[in-house]
Protein backbone atom coordinates (compact mmCIF):
# COMPACT_ATOMS: atom_id res chain seq x y z
CA UNK A 1 0.00 0.00 0.00
CA UNK A 2 0.77 3.15 -1.09
CA UNK A 3 0.24 4.89 2.62
CA UNK A 4 2.88 2.19 4.14
CA UNK A 5 0.06 1.24 6.51
CA UNK A 6 -2.57 -1.30 5.90
CA UNK A 7 -5.73 -2.90 8.18
CA UNK A 8 -7.30 -5.53 7.56
CA UNK A 9 -10.39 -6.50 8.99
CA UNK A 10 -11.82 -9.91 9.06
CA UNK A 11 -15.07 -9.91 10.01
CA UNK A 12 -16.57 -13.37 11.80
CA UNK A 13 -12.84 -13.88 12.58
CA UNK A 14 -14.13 -17.06 14.49
CA UNK A 15 -15.90 -18.27 11.90
CA UNK A 16 -15.73 -21.46 9.58
CA UNK A 17 -15.04 -19.43 6.17
CA UNK A 18 -12.32 -17.37 8.55
CA UNK A 19 -10.57 -20.29 9.45
CA UNK A 20 -10.52 -22.49 6.33
CA UNK A 21 -9.79 -20.01 4.01
CA UNK A 22 -9.34 -16.29 5.28
CA UNK A 23 -6.35 -16.72 7.57
CA UNK A 24 -4.58 -19.39 5.43
CA UNK A 25 -4.19 -16.98 2.38
CA UNK A 26 -3.16 -13.94 4.49
CA UNK A 27 -0.80 -15.81 6.57
CA UNK A 28 0.08 -17.43 2.76
CA UNK A 29 0.29 -13.99 1.24
CA UNK A 30 2.76 -12.78 4.71
CA UNK A 31 4.95 -15.60 4.24
CA UNK A 32 5.56 -14.50 0.46
CA UNK A 33 6.35 -11.00 1.33
CA UNK A 34 3.28 -9.30 0.39
CA UNK A 35 2.35 -8.03 3.67
CA UNK A 36 5.05 -6.60 5.85
CA UNK A 37 5.24 -6.97 9.46
CA UNK A 38 5.86 -3.00 9.65
CA UNK A 39 2.96 -2.28 7.53
CA UNK A 40 0.23 -4.53 7.79
CA UNK A 41 -2.09 -4.74 10.42
CA UNK A 42 -5.25 -7.51 10.61
CA UNK A 43 -8.27 -6.94 13.08
CA UNK A 44 -10.31 -9.76 14.04
CA UNK A 45 -13.69 -9.20 14.62
CA UNK A 46 -16.87 -11.54 15.83
CA UNK A 47 -19.30 -12.03 18.48
CA UNK A 48 -17.33 -14.50 20.50
CA UNK A 49 -15.86 -13.13 23.88
CA UNK A 50 -12.04 -14.17 23.45
CA UNK A 51 -8.78 -12.70 24.34
CA UNK A 52 -6.52 -11.62 21.29
CA UNK A 53 -4.34 -14.41 22.92
CA UNK A 54 -6.91 -17.02 22.16
CA UNK A 55 -7.60 -16.33 18.83
CA UNK A 56 -4.26 -16.44 17.76
CA UNK A 57 -3.66 -19.87 19.29
CA UNK A 58 -6.64 -20.94 17.17
CA UNK A 59 -5.39 -20.08 14.39
CA UNK A 60 -1.82 -20.80 15.02
CA UNK A 61 -3.79 -24.63 15.76
CA UNK A 62 -5.38 -24.49 12.12
CA UNK A 63 -2.20 -22.76 10.33
CA UNK A 64 -0.05 -25.66 11.62
CA UNK A 65 -2.48 -28.41 11.53
CA UNK A 66 -1.02 -31.62 10.68
CA UNK A 67 2.47 -30.42 9.30
CA UNK A 68 5.99 -30.82 10.69
CA UNK A 69 6.58 -27.26 10.82
CA UNK A 70 10.07 -26.51 11.33
CA UNK A 71 11.45 -24.01 13.94
CA UNK A 72 11.79 -21.03 11.11
CA UNK A 73 8.57 -21.57 9.99
CA UNK A 74 7.06 -21.36 13.48
CA UNK A 75 8.90 -18.64 13.81
CA UNK A 76 7.13 -17.05 10.82
CA UNK A 77 4.17 -18.15 11.87
CA UNK A 78 4.92 -16.50 15.69
CA UNK A 79 5.68 -13.40 13.54
CA UNK A 80 2.43 -13.31 11.57
CA UNK A 81 0.06 -13.73 14.91
CA UNK A 82 1.81 -10.89 16.73
CA UNK A 83 -0.33 -8.63 13.57
CA UNK A 84 -3.88 -9.88 14.63
CA UNK A 85 -5.76 -7.97 17.14
CA UNK A 86 -9.21 -9.26 18.09
CA UNK A 87 -12.48 -7.05 19.09
CA UNK A 88 -15.48 -8.76 20.21
CA UNK A 89 -19.10 -7.11 18.87
CA UNK A 90 -22.22 -7.66 17.70
CA UNK A 91 -22.88 -7.56 14.08
CA UNK A 92 -25.96 -5.54 13.98
CA UNK A 93 -24.73 -2.90 17.09
CA UNK A 94 -22.93 0.30 16.75
CA UNK A 95 -21.06 -0.01 19.58
CA UNK A 96 -18.92 -2.79 18.73
CA UNK A 97 -17.97 -1.33 15.29
CA UNK A 98 -17.34 1.93 17.07
CA UNK A 99 -14.88 -0.23 19.13
CA UNK A 100 -13.38 -1.76 16.27
CA UNK A 101 -12.89 2.06 14.80
CA UNK A 102 -10.87 3.14 17.40
CA UNK A 103 -9.11 0.57 17.40
CA UNK A 104 -8.10 0.96 13.42
CA UNK A 105 -7.93 4.74 13.87
CA UNK A 106 -4.95 4.57 16.63
CA UNK A 107 -3.29 1.94 15.06
CA UNK A 108 -3.24 3.66 11.65
CA UNK A 109 -2.32 7.23 13.38
CA UNK A 110 0.19 5.71 15.75
CA UNK A 111 2.01 4.08 12.74
CA UNK A 112 1.92 7.43 10.85
CA UNK A 113 2.87 9.56 13.51
CA UNK A 114 5.77 7.37 14.49
CA UNK A 115 6.57 8.21 10.83
CA UNK A 116 7.07 11.80 11.20
CA UNK A 117 3.96 12.66 8.53
CA UNK A 118 0.54 13.96 10.29
CA UNK A 119 -2.22 11.78 11.08
CA UNK A 120 -4.37 12.37 8.09
CA UNK A 121 -5.40 8.98 7.54
CA UNK A 122 -6.58 9.45 3.41
CA UNK A 123 -6.06 5.73 1.56
CA UNK A 124 -8.37 4.02 0.85
CA UNK A 125 -10.97 1.51 2.37
CA UNK A 126 -12.39 -1.66 0.31
CA UNK A 127 -14.80 -4.11 1.23
CA UNK A 128 -14.93 -7.52 0.15
CA UNK A 129 -18.22 -9.22 0.63
CA UNK A 130 -19.06 -12.68 0.33
CA UNK A 131 -22.14 -14.59 -0.48
CA UNK A 132 -24.95 -14.97 -0.12
CA UNK A 133 -25.96 -11.73 -1.58
CA UNK A 134 -29.49 -11.47 -0.83
CA UNK A 135 -31.57 -14.73 -1.74
CA UNK A 136 -32.99 -13.83 -4.90
CA UNK A 137 -33.74 -10.67 -7.07
CA UNK A 138 -34.96 -8.60 -5.04
CA UNK A 139 -33.61 -9.32 -1.61
CA UNK A 140 -30.36 -8.60 -3.06
CA UNK A 141 -31.18 -5.64 -5.00
CA UNK A 142 -31.88 -4.29 -1.11
CA UNK A 143 -28.96 -5.43 -0.45
CA UNK A 144 -26.87 -3.57 -3.10
CA UNK A 145 -28.42 -0.72 -2.35
CA UNK A 146 -27.72 -0.74 1.37
CA UNK A 147 -24.06 -1.17 0.54
CA UNK A 148 -23.69 1.16 -2.31
CA UNK A 149 -25.14 3.78 -0.04
CA UNK A 150 -21.99 3.48 2.19
CA UNK A 151 -19.29 2.84 -0.75
CA UNK A 152 -18.81 3.19 -4.17
CA UNK A 153 -18.92 0.30 -6.78
CA UNK A 154 -14.74 0.68 -7.47
CA UNK A 155 -14.92 -0.25 -3.47
CA UNK A 156 -16.63 -2.80 -3.24
CA UNK A 157 -15.34 -6.37 -3.93
CA UNK A 158 -17.98 -9.28 -4.53
CA UNK A 159 -15.86 -12.60 -3.72
CA UNK A 160 -16.73 -15.68 -5.91
CA UNK A 161 -14.06 -17.73 -5.18
CA UNK A 162 -13.94 -19.54 -8.31
CA UNK A 163 -12.42 -16.37 -10.09
CA UNK A 164 -9.89 -17.13 -8.05
CA UNK A 165 -9.04 -20.55 -9.10
CA UNK A 166 -5.98 -20.64 -11.58
CA UNK A 167 -8.00 -23.03 -14.49
CA UNK A 168 -10.95 -20.56 -14.13
CA UNK A 169 -8.31 -17.57 -14.48
CA UNK A 170 -6.78 -19.55 -17.33
CA UNK A 171 -10.15 -19.46 -19.68
CA UNK A 172 -9.71 -15.74 -20.95
CA UNK A 173 -6.00 -17.07 -22.23
CA UNK A 174 -7.27 -20.29 -23.60
CA UNK A 175 -10.32 -18.86 -25.55
CA UNK A 176 -8.62 -15.35 -26.81
CA UNK A 177 -5.02 -15.79 -27.03
CA UNK A 178 -5.12 -19.51 -29.03
CA UNK A 179 -5.67 -19.35 -32.69
CA UNK A 180 -7.58 -23.55 -32.23
CA UNK A 181 -10.28 -22.49 -30.54
CA UNK A 182 -11.76 -19.39 -31.98
CA UNK A 183 -13.00 -20.43 -35.09
CA UNK A 184 -14.62 -23.85 -33.41
CA UNK A 185 -15.73 -21.91 -30.69
CA UNK A 186 -19.80 -21.76 -31.79
CA UNK A 187 -22.83 -23.66 -32.64
CA UNK A 188 -21.97 -24.88 -35.81
CA UNK A 189 -19.23 -27.10 -34.38
CA UNK A 190 -19.97 -27.09 -30.34
CA UNK A 191 -23.16 -29.68 -29.43
CA UNK A 192 -23.30 -29.42 -25.61
CA UNK A 193 -21.51 -27.59 -22.98
CA UNK A 194 -21.58 -28.86 -19.75
CA UNK A 195 -20.39 -27.49 -16.74
CA UNK A 196 -19.92 -30.03 -13.41
CA UNK A 197 -19.35 -29.57 -9.94
CA UNK A 198 -19.85 -32.61 -7.51
CA UNK A 199 -19.05 -33.05 -4.19
CA UNK A 200 -18.73 -36.59 -2.45
CA UNK A 201 -19.49 -35.13 1.16
CA UNK A 202 -22.65 -34.06 2.38
CA UNK A 203 -23.97 -30.58 4.32
CA UNK A 204 -21.52 -32.08 7.27
CA UNK A 205 -22.09 -29.43 9.93
CA UNK A 206 -23.62 -26.77 7.33
CA UNK A 207 -27.40 -28.21 7.30
CA UNK A 208 -28.30 -24.92 8.68
CA UNK A 209 -27.36 -22.08 6.71
CA UNK A 210 -27.18 -25.50 3.48
CA UNK A 211 -30.81 -25.67 3.78
CA UNK A 212 -32.11 -21.78 3.87
CA UNK A 213 -30.18 -21.63 0.36
CA UNK A 214 -29.45 -25.28 -1.78
CA UNK A 215 -27.56 -25.66 -4.27
CA UNK A 216 -28.61 -23.93 -6.60
CA UNK A 217 -27.76 -20.73 -4.49
CA UNK A 218 -24.33 -22.50 -2.94
CA UNK A 219 -23.09 -22.90 -5.88
CA UNK A 220 -24.66 -23.03 -9.41
CA UNK A 221 -26.01 -19.27 -9.49
CA UNK A 222 -23.07 -18.06 -8.90
CA UNK A 223 -19.46 -20.13 -9.27
CA UNK A 224 -21.32 -22.07 -12.23
CA UNK A 225 -22.45 -19.48 -13.85
CA UNK A 226 -19.40 -17.34 -13.74
CA UNK A 227 -17.22 -20.38 -15.30
CA UNK A 228 -20.37 -20.17 -17.92
CA UNK A 229 -19.73 -16.58 -18.73
CA UNK A 230 -15.93 -17.03 -19.47
CA UNK A 231 -17.09 -20.24 -21.64
CA UNK A 232 -19.31 -18.50 -23.41
CA UNK A 233 -18.79 -14.22 -23.35
CA UNK A 234 -17.22 -12.64 -26.36
CA UNK A 235 -13.85 -11.50 -26.52
CA UNK A 236 -13.55 -8.44 -24.59
CA UNK A 237 -12.34 -5.33 -26.15
CA UNK A 238 -8.98 -4.65 -23.49
CA UNK A 239 -8.03 -6.80 -20.77
CA UNK A 240 -9.76 -3.95 -18.57
CA UNK A 241 -11.46 -5.30 -15.57
CA UNK A 242 -14.73 -3.47 -16.76
CA UNK A 243 -14.82 -4.56 -20.27
CA UNK A 244 -14.15 -8.21 -19.06
CA UNK A 245 -16.97 -7.51 -17.22
CA UNK A 246 -19.19 -5.58 -19.22
CA UNK A 247 -18.88 -9.00 -21.50
CA UNK A 248 -20.24 -11.08 -18.92
CA UNK A 249 -23.44 -9.06 -18.24
CA UNK A 250 -24.11 -9.42 -21.78
CA UNK A 251 -24.46 -13.11 -22.35
CA UNK A 252 -26.03 -13.06 -19.02
CA UNK A 253 -28.44 -10.44 -20.40
CA UNK A 254 -28.91 -13.15 -23.00
CA UNK A 255 -30.24 -16.29 -21.53
CA UNK A 256 -33.52 -17.45 -21.89
CA UNK A 257 -35.83 -17.91 -19.10
CA UNK A 258 -35.07 -21.58 -17.97
CA UNK A 259 -37.69 -24.24 -19.04
CA UNK A 260 -39.21 -26.70 -16.05
CA UNK A 261 -38.04 -30.19 -18.17
CA UNK A 262 -34.61 -28.58 -18.10
CA UNK A 263 -34.60 -28.67 -14.66
CA UNK A 264 -33.46 -31.34 -12.12
CA UNK A 265 -33.36 -31.80 -8.81
CA UNK A 266 -32.42 -34.14 -5.99
CA UNK A 267 -32.36 -34.07 -2.25
CA UNK A 268 -29.45 -36.98 -0.69
CA UNK A 269 -31.23 -39.66 1.29
CA UNK A 270 -30.08 -38.75 5.02
CA UNK A 271 -29.86 -34.85 4.56
CA UNK A 272 -32.51 -34.48 6.54
CA UNK A 273 -31.24 -36.31 9.35
CA UNK A 274 -29.11 -33.41 10.61
CA UNK A 275 -30.79 -31.74 13.42
CA UNK A 276 -30.48 -28.58 12.02
CA UNK A 277 -32.63 -29.27 8.42
CA UNK A 278 -36.73 -29.24 9.12
CA UNK A 279 -37.71 -32.37 8.58
CA UNK A 280 -40.15 -32.11 5.13
CA UNK A 281 -37.19 -29.94 3.93
CA UNK A 282 -37.71 -29.25 -0.20
CA UNK A 283 -34.63 -28.26 -0.29
CA UNK A 284 -32.00 -29.34 -3.70
CA UNK A 285 -29.12 -30.85 -2.57
CA UNK A 286 -28.75 -31.61 -6.40
CA UNK A 287 -29.64 -29.64 -9.59
CA UNK A 288 -29.03 -29.63 -13.15
CA UNK A 289 -30.20 -26.78 -15.27
CA UNK A 290 -29.79 -26.55 -18.81
CA UNK A 291 -29.31 -22.51 -19.66
CA UNK A 292 -29.79 -21.51 -22.99
CA UNK A 293 -28.14 -18.63 -25.00
CA UNK A 294 -30.38 -16.02 -27.47
CA UNK A 295 -27.69 -15.19 -29.30
CA UNK A 296 -25.84 -15.50 -32.62
CA UNK A 297 -22.55 -17.35 -31.34
CA UNK A 298 -24.90 -19.83 -29.13
CA UNK A 299 -28.88 -20.17 -30.19
CA UNK A 300 -29.45 -23.85 -29.70
CA UNK A 301 -26.43 -25.23 -27.94
CA UNK A 302 -27.54 -26.17 -24.44
CA UNK A 303 -25.03 -25.07 -21.63
CA UNK A 304 -25.88 -27.98 -18.74
CA UNK A 305 -24.80 -26.42 -15.17
CA UNK A 306 -24.71 -29.75 -12.78
CA UNK A 307 -23.77 -29.49 -8.86
CA UNK A 308 -24.56 -31.74 -6.23
CA UNK A 309 -23.71 -32.78 -2.66
CA UNK A 310 -22.87 -36.24 -1.83
CA UNK A 311 -22.15 -38.02 -4.80
CA UNK A 312 -19.38 -40.57 -6.01
CA UNK A 313 -16.72 -38.15 -6.97
CA UNK A 314 -15.21 -34.61 -6.07
CA UNK A 315 -14.70 -33.35 -9.51
CA UNK A 316 -15.28 -29.71 -11.12
CA UNK A 317 -14.78 -29.56 -14.75
CA UNK A 318 -16.22 -28.06 -18.49
CA UNK A 319 -16.56 -30.24 -20.81
CA UNK A 320 -17.41 -28.75 -24.42
CA UNK A 321 -18.75 -31.65 -26.51
CA UNK A 322 -18.20 -30.97 -30.51
CA UNK A 323 -21.02 -32.05 -33.26
CA UNK A 324 -20.69 -35.53 -34.95
CA UNK A 325 -17.75 -35.44 -37.78
CA UNK A 326 -20.40 -34.96 -41.04
CA UNK A 327 -19.94 -37.57 -43.87
CA UNK A 328 -17.69 -39.77 -41.47
CA UNK A 329 -15.45 -42.35 -43.34
CA UNK A 330 -14.31 -44.40 -40.82
CA UNK A 331 -17.69 -44.73 -38.88
CA UNK A 332 -15.83 -43.62 -35.62
CA UNK A 333 -18.63 -42.09 -34.06
CA UNK A 334 -19.55 -44.57 -31.71
CA UNK A 335 -16.47 -44.45 -29.91
CA UNK A 336 -17.44 -41.22 -29.01
CA UNK A 337 -17.19 -37.65 -30.11
CA UNK A 338 -14.32 -34.72 -30.30
CA UNK A 339 -14.18 -33.34 -26.36
CA UNK A 340 -12.46 -30.34 -24.58
CA UNK A 341 -12.43 -30.78 -21.18
CA UNK A 342 -11.33 -28.54 -18.72
CA UNK A 343 -10.87 -30.18 -14.95
CA UNK A 344 -10.74 -27.42 -12.39
CA UNK A 345 -10.15 -29.45 -9.70
CA UNK A 346 -8.65 -31.22 -8.33
CA UNK A 347 -5.64 -32.65 -10.52
CA UNK A 348 -5.79 -29.25 -12.86
CA UNK A 349 -6.00 -30.25 -16.55
CA UNK A 350 -6.65 -29.73 -19.51
CA UNK A 351 -7.33 -32.47 -22.32
CA UNK A 352 -8.50 -32.94 -25.43
CA UNK A 353 -10.44 -36.22 -27.06
CA UNK A 354 -10.19 -36.97 -30.42
CA UNK A 355 -10.14 -39.92 -32.96
CA UNK A 356 -6.77 -41.29 -34.01
CA UNK A 357 -5.59 -44.27 -35.78
CA UNK A 358 -5.03 -47.31 -33.54
CA UNK A 359 -1.09 -48.31 -33.65
CA UNK A 360 -0.64 -51.29 -35.64
CA UNK A 361 -0.76 -52.97 -38.82
CA UNK A 362 -5.07 -52.60 -39.21
CA UNK A 363 -6.67 -49.43 -40.25
CA UNK A 364 -8.70 -49.14 -37.20
CA UNK A 365 -9.52 -45.87 -35.16
CA UNK A 366 -9.95 -45.17 -31.42
CA UNK A 367 -10.32 -42.56 -29.09
CA UNK A 368 -7.41 -40.86 -27.55
CA UNK A 369 -6.57 -37.64 -25.20
CA UNK A 370 -4.07 -34.60 -25.69
CA UNK A 371 -3.52 -34.45 -22.17
CA UNK A 372 -1.88 -31.27 -20.20
CA UNK A 373 -1.74 -31.98 -16.39
CA UNK A 374 -1.02 -29.51 -14.21
CA UNK A 375 0.79 -31.50 -12.40
CA UNK A 376 3.66 -33.26 -14.42
CA UNK A 377 3.83 -30.25 -16.80
CA UNK A 378 4.58 -27.61 -14.00
CA UNK A 379 6.20 -30.21 -11.34
CA UNK A 380 7.18 -28.59 -7.83
CA UNK A 381 4.98 -25.68 -8.86
CA UNK A 382 2.02 -24.71 -5.97
CA UNK A 383 -0.64 -22.98 -7.56
CA UNK A 384 -2.13 -20.49 -5.27
CA UNK A 385 -5.09 -20.86 -3.38
CA UNK A 386 -8.05 -18.76 -4.43
CA UNK A 387 -8.74 -16.92 -1.65
CA UNK A 388 -4.75 -15.60 -1.66
CA UNK A 389 -5.24 -14.53 -4.83
CA UNK A 390 -8.15 -12.75 -4.42
CA UNK A 391 -7.08 -10.81 -1.35
CA UNK A 392 -4.19 -9.57 -2.84
CA UNK A 393 -6.49 -8.20 -5.90
CA UNK A 394 -8.35 -6.29 -3.40
CA UNK A 395 -5.00 -4.71 -2.04
CA UNK A 396 -3.64 -3.85 -5.61
CA UNK A 397 -7.06 -3.04 -6.35
CA UNK A 398 -7.80 -5.07 -9.48
CA UNK A 399 -11.88 -5.94 -9.72
CA UNK A 400 -11.32 -8.33 -12.85
CA UNK A 401 -12.21 -11.22 -10.64
CA UNK A 402 -14.81 -10.14 -8.93
CA UNK A 403 -18.52 -9.92 -9.20
CA UNK A 404 -19.87 -5.77 -10.58
CA UNK A 405 -23.39 -5.06 -9.38
CA UNK A 406 -24.97 -5.31 -12.98
CA UNK A 407 -23.77 -9.28 -13.50
CA UNK A 408 -25.43 -10.17 -9.87
CA UNK A 409 -28.56 -8.59 -11.08
CA UNK A 410 -28.25 -10.52 -14.17
CA UNK A 411 -27.39 -13.80 -12.23
CA UNK A 412 -30.38 -13.60 -10.20
CA UNK A 413 -32.74 -12.93 -13.11
CA UNK A 414 -32.04 -15.96 -14.54
CA UNK A 415 -32.70 -18.20 -11.39
CA UNK A 416 -34.79 -16.17 -9.34
CA UNK A 417 -38.37 -17.76 -11.00
CA UNK A 418 -37.28 -21.31 -10.51
CA UNK A 419 -35.76 -20.47 -7.07
CA UNK A 420 -39.10 -19.31 -6.33
CA UNK A 421 -41.10 -22.07 -7.98
CA UNK A 422 -38.80 -24.42 -5.33
CA UNK A 423 -39.41 -22.07 -2.40
CA UNK A 424 -43.17 -22.29 -3.17
CA UNK A 425 -42.80 -26.52 -3.25
CA UNK A 426 -44.68 -26.35 -7.23
CA UNK A 427 -40.91 -27.99 -7.95
CA UNK A 428 -39.34 -30.50 -5.73
CA UNK A 429 -36.75 -32.85 -5.68
CA UNK A 430 -36.20 -36.75 -6.03
CA UNK A 431 -34.29 -38.72 -3.56
CA UNK A 432 -30.93 -39.95 -4.27
CA UNK A 433 -28.44 -42.26 -2.32
CA UNK A 434 -25.13 -40.71 -0.95
CA UNK A 435 -22.11 -41.51 -3.03
CA UNK A 436 -24.29 -42.03 -6.29
CA UNK A 437 -24.09 -40.56 -9.75
CA UNK A 438 -27.30 -38.34 -8.42
CA UNK A 439 -30.73 -39.02 -9.81
CA UNK A 440 -31.34 -40.61 -12.89
CA UNK A 441 -33.65 -37.94 -14.00
CA UNK A 442 -30.36 -36.05 -14.79
CA UNK A 443 -29.13 -38.17 -16.58
CA UNK A 444 -31.68 -38.50 -18.44
CA UNK A 445 -31.85 -34.77 -19.32
CA UNK A 446 -28.23 -34.33 -20.76
CA UNK A 447 -29.17 -37.24 -22.87
CA UNK A 448 -32.06 -35.07 -24.12
CA UNK A 449 -29.83 -31.93 -24.55
CA UNK A 450 -27.68 -34.28 -27.18
CA UNK A 451 -24.63 -35.44 -24.41
CA UNK A 452 -23.14 -38.35 -25.91
CA UNK A 453 -21.55 -40.57 -23.45
CA UNK A 454 -18.42 -41.20 -24.40
CA UNK A 455 -15.26 -43.89 -23.09
CA UNK A 456 -12.03 -43.83 -21.54
CA UNK A 457 -11.87 -40.21 -18.80
C1 LIG B 1 -18.66 -22.78 -1.29
C2 LIG B 1 -19.94 -23.47 -0.96
O1 LIG B 1 -18.91 -21.54 -1.88
O2 LIG B 1 -17.90 -23.58 -2.19
C3 LIG B 1 -19.68 -24.85 -0.38
O3 LIG B 1 -20.68 -22.69 -0.04
C4 LIG B 1 -18.77 -25.65 -1.27
O4 LIG B 1 -20.89 -25.53 -0.18
C5 LIG B 1 -17.54 -24.85 -1.66
O5 LIG B 1 -18.38 -26.81 -0.57
C6 LIG B 1 -16.72 -25.57 -2.72
O6 LIG B 1 -15.52 -24.89 -2.96
P1 LIG B 1 -14.28 -25.67 -3.57
O7 LIG B 1 -13.27 -24.61 -3.80
O8 LIG B 1 -13.86 -26.70 -2.58
O9 LIG B 1 -14.77 -26.31 -4.83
Amino acid sequence: PETGCLSVVVLGASGDLAKKKTFPALFNLYRQGFLLSNEVHIFGYARTKISDDELRNRIRGILIQGKGASDEQLEELSKFLQLIKYVSGSYDSAEGFQLLDKEISEHEVSKKTIEGSSPDLGGWTRIVVEKPFGKDLDSSEKLSEQIGELFEEPQIYRIDHYLGKELVQNLLVLRFANRFFMPLWNRDNIDNVQIVFREDFGTEGRGGYFDEYGIIRDIIQNHLLQVFCLVAMEKPSSLKPERIRDEKVKVLQSVLPIKDEEVVLGQYDGYRDDPTVPDNSNTPTFATVVLRIHNERWEGVPFILKAGKALNSRKAEIRVQFKDVPGDIFKCQKQGRNEFVIRLQPKEAMYMKLTVKQPGLEMSTVQSELDLSYGQRYQGLTIPEAYERLILDTIRGDQQHFVRRDELKAAWEIFTPLLHGIDNGELKPTLYQPGSRGPEEADQLLERSGYVQTHGY
